[in-house]
């Protein structure tokens, strides 16, 4: 396992000698102690990608394309280790984190081949004696603050498409789950990536995020996080006008109606509700079921849930894992309590336990809530954990009002059978993403990203590379013979 950061090529500690631990949230643990980076550390990271830029950036996409295709390769090859590394500090089930690798493999390899189809243009000019061409380059030295729920994937959405626009990186994992990202660093290494154009450090997030946004050869930063995090980078991101892509919170709402595959749409519910224990910014946080299903699409979810099985992700019969940490079981447990002190009723689950020996209390069982009214917490904030609110509707228009009265507009869901109702639907929810009869639409050919306060940008498809390059505009005089 390394535990060190890689600047330069080189692996290395904090300056200080500063570590901190990284434990497992499903035991308390200590899996490993990485360093407590701080600014002079962040500052010898972007010294290194900026050394890097030139050589990096005069590559032909082809040839940078390689050793990209061969990182991505060596990530499936040791995806069982990886995968074991992910489950220890990250807590989620092993044939969830075996699928992550494999999703945060694709988004290198996805990048790997877009990169060779950065076109630029010409364009018809205004005047005799003129050619209009447009040019697209790569942005430069770019930072990556990467979140805890998704360790690999949600950096490799960004470093795939940053390295094959012909930009160097300075990745910044969360403190939680940094040991996904050092083991990514190292495989980089062996595939042939040269020294300095991916660079990470762990450590304290104020401050190499100050110095991330004070070092002016930073010129792009991709953040995935909150949306309270969000807003204070935009301030950051003011005095060098740096450009962001923020994929920030999200309030997933999740449709149901009469004419939907109820069936079909439990199997959505449990994949998009349940996956990661809850703790991705797509999964659904409010869900509204027509009257004429309503009491087939709750029964049968409460029973899909009675067999979900707590415990240790490496367990290979385990479905939920832990809740990340101390504070997110807080949160998940105020927003249960919440709910029933206003008069919601627990179908099933609504408890956060200790599931067995050896394991901590930071295990919340699949929680189904019923009488669920837009006062309660839990329909405004976004919970990360594994509860299902439930809500009736009865007709299209109040369900689509319901679903779009939110700040947020990351993901959506839907259930029907109506081909002329998918598309009216599909058309009005303000969601970045909607996944119709469809409760897994994450995939890297496909643009991620949201609206409103979700933020901007997209990971993912084709749009992902203009995250990574600057438009420029030549204008070339030219003599031409009869003029
Ligand atoms: C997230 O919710 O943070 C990412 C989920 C995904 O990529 O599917």
């Amino acid at each position: 396992m390394q535990t060190l950061n890689l600047i330069a090529g080189e692996w290395v500690g904090a300056p200080t000698g500063a570590t901190f631990p990284v434990t497992d949230p499903a035991t308390d643990d200590v899996v490993a102690e990485v360093p407590r980076g701080g600014a002079e550390h962040a500052r010898a990271a972007i010294d290194a990608a900026a050394a890097a830029l030139p050589g990096w950036r005069a590559l032909t996409a082809a040839d940078r394309a390689r050793p990209l295709r061969r990182l991505a390769e060596l990530m499936v090859e040791q995806r069982e280790r990886l995968a074991r590394l992910m489950t220890r500090e990250q807590g989620k089930p092993l044939a969830e984190a075996r699928g992550e690798i494999d999703y945060a493999a694709s988004f290198i390899e996805h990048a790997a081949e877009e990169g060779k189809r950065v076109l630029g243009e010409v364009i018809p000019a205004s005047r005799p004696g003129q050619r209009i061409v447009v040019l697209r380059q790569p942005v430069g030295v770019v930072a990556a603050i990467t979140p805890w729920n998704f360790p690999a994937a949600m950096i490799t959405r960004k470093l795939g498409p940053a390295l094959a626009a012909g930009c160097t990186i300075v990745v910044k994992p969360a403190e939680q789950t940094p040991l996904s990202a050092l083991a990514l660093g190292e495989l980089s290494i062996d595939a042939g990536i040269p020294r300095g154009v991916i660079n990470i450090v762990t450590g304290d997030a104020a401050a190499i995020g100050e110095a991330i946004f004070a070092d002016a050869r930073v010129r792009k930063v991709s953040f995935t996080g909150s949306t309270e995090v969000g807003r204070k980078l935009m301030v950051a991101a003011a005095p060098n006008v740096v450009r962001l892509s923020l994929e920030l919170g999200g309030h997933a709402p999740f449709l149901v109606f009469d004419d939907a595959d109820v069936d079909a749409a439990v199997t959505g519910a449990i994949k998009s509700k349940f996956r990661n224990a809850g703790q991705t910014c797509i999964c659904p946080n409010r869900f509204f079921v027509q009257d004429g299903v309503y009491d087939e699409f709750v029964g049968k979810l409460a029973k899909q849930l009675q067999t979900m099985v707590l415990g240790s992700g490496l367990d290979d019969a385990v479905s939920i894992g832990p809740l990340i940490d101390d504070d997110a079981v807080a949160k998940v447990r105020d927003h249960i309590e919440d709910a029933r002190a206003r008069g919601a009723i627990v179908r099933t689950g609504g408890e956060i336990v200790r599931p067995g020996p050896g394991l901590t209390a930071r295990f919340c069982r699949p929680t189904l809530l019923e009488g669920v009214d837009a006062s309660m917490k839990l329909s405004v904030e976004e919970t990360f954990g594994p509860v299902a609110p439930v809500r009736r509707f009865s007709s299209e228009a109040q369900a689509i009002e319901l679903a779009n009265a939110s700040p947020f507009g990351l993901a959506s869901y839907f259930y029907t059978r109506d081909a002329s109702r998918l598309w009216r639907v599909a058309e009005r929810l303000e969601y970045g993403i909607v996944g119709a009869n469809d409760g897994a639409p994450s995939t890297a050919q496909a643009p991620f990203g949201g609206v409103k306060t979700s933020g901007f940008g997209r990971e993912g498809g084709h749009h992902v590379m203009h995250e990574y390059l600057d438009v420029k505009y030549v204008s070339i005089g030219i003599t031409e013979p009869n003029a």
